[in-house]
């Protein structure tokens, strides 16, 4: 069978970055079977270094040698490459590379460093998969419009609910239906600290927890103040909704009032408290809010626990559609960039248009 060759550059080498590399070594012989040839070419981090072998990385050997010496710049240091030291923008314009795994951190004010990273590769023509939540969020449609000029595809499955599948499950799977209204759980380190709290866990004891299991973000107020499910939200009203928001614009309040005691009186009560995500339309315009609830014990929601989340479309002919699964964690999210990758072969093969 003829197959599509796929050159990754990895830019960032984090969770993200080193989960989806242990996904691709176990799954290369079932992307084989789908007819993608696919070989890392450089990887380029912040802290561990920047390598680059046009012939292909071997991922073993760069995650052990990261996972076991955890030093600064090791990729660097002891890796054998032919190019070594690149920062991100001459990694994404000068390798051999055709896609572009953005998966640095996440800034929601200016979606810097990622947004210049993904400006770059479109502009280069260059395919670009992204777990980053900042560019999306914050620069939808001029990324959009980028990614057609250069006809090149722009995928994000894994900003909104890791590698559950929301944005596909809303863009195709539901394509035809109008869409009221969408509320969900979008935060999966919030709904995880809830959840403890239940449990009888102290918050600092949960989040804690959820810092070594790698679902909170880089700076974890960006998950407690309802930053991050802000910034989902927007992604789905920009995208999906066919509005235009700002992730400052989503009105927003975190989890720092919620007490254990609050969580376990709610109980007794019969609610859980939930961090719900809500998007509307009034009129024109596509509105959106992240806000603490009380959810009766009945509906739902409330039973999705620790760091699964969910999403529930309110649809013209379909009623009420839920998706439920996780959304976070390195290979949730890894599973992510996974599947966008082969949607773009799909995509490709298939003679679709290119979009983002
Ligand atoms: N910090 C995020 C969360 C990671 O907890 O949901 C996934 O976007």
């Amino acid at each position: 069978m003829r197959k599509n060759v796929y050159n990754l550059a990895l830019i960032g080498f984090g969770t993200v970055g080193r989960g989806f590399s242990e996904i691709l070594i176990k799954k290369r012989r079932l992307l084989e079977d789908y007819g993608l040839e696919v070989k890392v070419v450089a990887i380029c981090d912040i802290y561990w270094g920047s390598i680059y072998d046009p012939n292909g990385i071997d991922l073993s050997k760069a995650l052990n040698l990261v996972e076991s010496k955890r030093e600064e710049k090791i990729l660097e240091k002891e890796y054998d490459a032919p190019y070594k030291g690149w920062d991100a923008v001459k990694t994404i314009k000068e390798t051999n590379s055709n896609v572009i795994v953005e998966v640095t951190w996440t800034n929601l004010e200016t979606g810097e460093p990622g947004l210049t990273h993904v400006k770059t590769a479109l502009s280069e023509g260059k395919h670009v998969i992204m777990t980053n939540k900042g560019p999306v969020a914050i620069a939808y449609h001029e990324l959009r419009d980028l990614a057609y000029e250069n006809r090149v595809f722009m995928m994000y499955e894994g900003t909104v609910m890791s590698g559950s599948p929301a944005i596909r499950f809303i863009r195709e799977a539901l394509a035809g239906v109008k869409i009221i209204e969408i509320h969900g759980i979008l935060n999966g380190t919030t709904n995880f600290i809830l959840t403890k709290m239940e449990e009888g866990w102290s918050f600092d004891e949960a989040l804690k927890e959820a810092q070594r299991l790698g679902y909170a973000e880089a700076d974890p107020s960006a998950d407690i103040d309802a930053w991050d499910p802000a910034g989902k939200a927007a992604i789905l009203v920009n995208t999906i909704m066919g509005g235009r928001i700002h992730p400052k614009e989503v009105e927003r309040e975190g989890i720092r009032g919620i007490s254990k005691e609050s969580v376990q009186e709610a109980l007794k009560e019969g609610y859980k408290i939930k961090l719900i995500a809500k998007i509307w339309r009034e009129g024109e315009e596509i509105k959106a809010a992240v806000k603490p609830q009380r959810i009766p014990q009945t509906h739902p929601l409330a039973s999705v626990r620790g760091v699964l989340n969910a999403i529930t479309v309110k649809t013209d002919h379909l009623g009420e559609v839920t998706l439920i699964g996780p959304g976070a964690g390195r290979l949730e999210t890894g599973q992510a960039v996974l599947n966008d990758l082969i949607a773009i072969h799909r995509y490709i093969t298939s003679g679709s248009k290119f979009y983002a």
